[in-house]
């Protein structure tokens, strides 16, 4: 007997992001008015090699009227050691309380811009707003990087996922697959 197809089940189309957000939890650290702030970012897109990166920051964070009116940021890649602290941070604003120092981060001197480093995080990035033009439609950030940090011995390299209502995936296997890279060898 044939196998019969699985048929797909309808999925709830305002959920469609815990699919397709793939990318790592990031925080988005800022310095405004003398002072510093983190939040938590899930919804972010690679846009080219330079690299350009879009981020979806919402006016309902305190850390987006840092980003509008000092246009740059430091984009981090926290590893999955900073679970809890990432989540808790993406709970509470910026606008009453000091984040760096409510959960022991270390706020560390970037090169190019003013908003710092966090120096617990596997990658920084530090970035300048290049495009605002979705902002107000889909408070959509175009960001260009202009300098790239790496942590020099993590406890644990590996970055995790948000997939929807407070549930994460960590990294898993690496799978080497660079021999069937014949187009894009070194590329992507
Ligand atoms: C796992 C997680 C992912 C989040 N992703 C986003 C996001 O992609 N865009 C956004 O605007 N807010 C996102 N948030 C919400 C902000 O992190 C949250 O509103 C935070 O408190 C803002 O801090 P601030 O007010 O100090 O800027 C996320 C929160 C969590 C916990």
């Amino acid at each position: 007997m044939p196998k019969k197809k699985a048929r797909q089940t309808e999925f709830p189309l305002d959920r469609a992001f815990t699919f397709l957000e793939s990318g790592p939890v990031l925080l988005i650290s800022t310095r405004h008015k003398g002072k510093n702030n983190l939040m938590t970012l899930s919804w972010h897109a690679v846009m080219g090699f330079e690299p350009t990166l879009g981020i979806c920051l919402g006016p309902w964070n305190f850390s987006y009227h840092a980003l509008t009116e000092t246009e740059e940021c430091v984009v981090a890649v926290p590893s999955v050691d900073l679970m809890e602290k990432v989540v808790d941070i993406g709970n509470c604003s910026g606008q009453v309380m000091d984040k760096f120092s409510a959960f022991c981060l270390t706020p560390f001197p970037a090169k190019g811009i003013s908003a710092p480093l966090v120096a617990e995080c596997l990658y920084n990035l530090e970035c300048r707003v290049v495009n605002c033009s979705l902002v107000q439609e889909h408070h959509f950030f175009v960001l260009r990087g202009i300098r790239a940090w790496k942590h020099p011995s993590p406890v644990d390299a590996r970055s995790f996922h948000a997939v929807g209502d407070g549930t994460f995936i960590i990294d898993g296997e690496l799978v080497n697959l660079r021999h069937r890279m014949t187009k894009w060898h070194g590329c992507i």
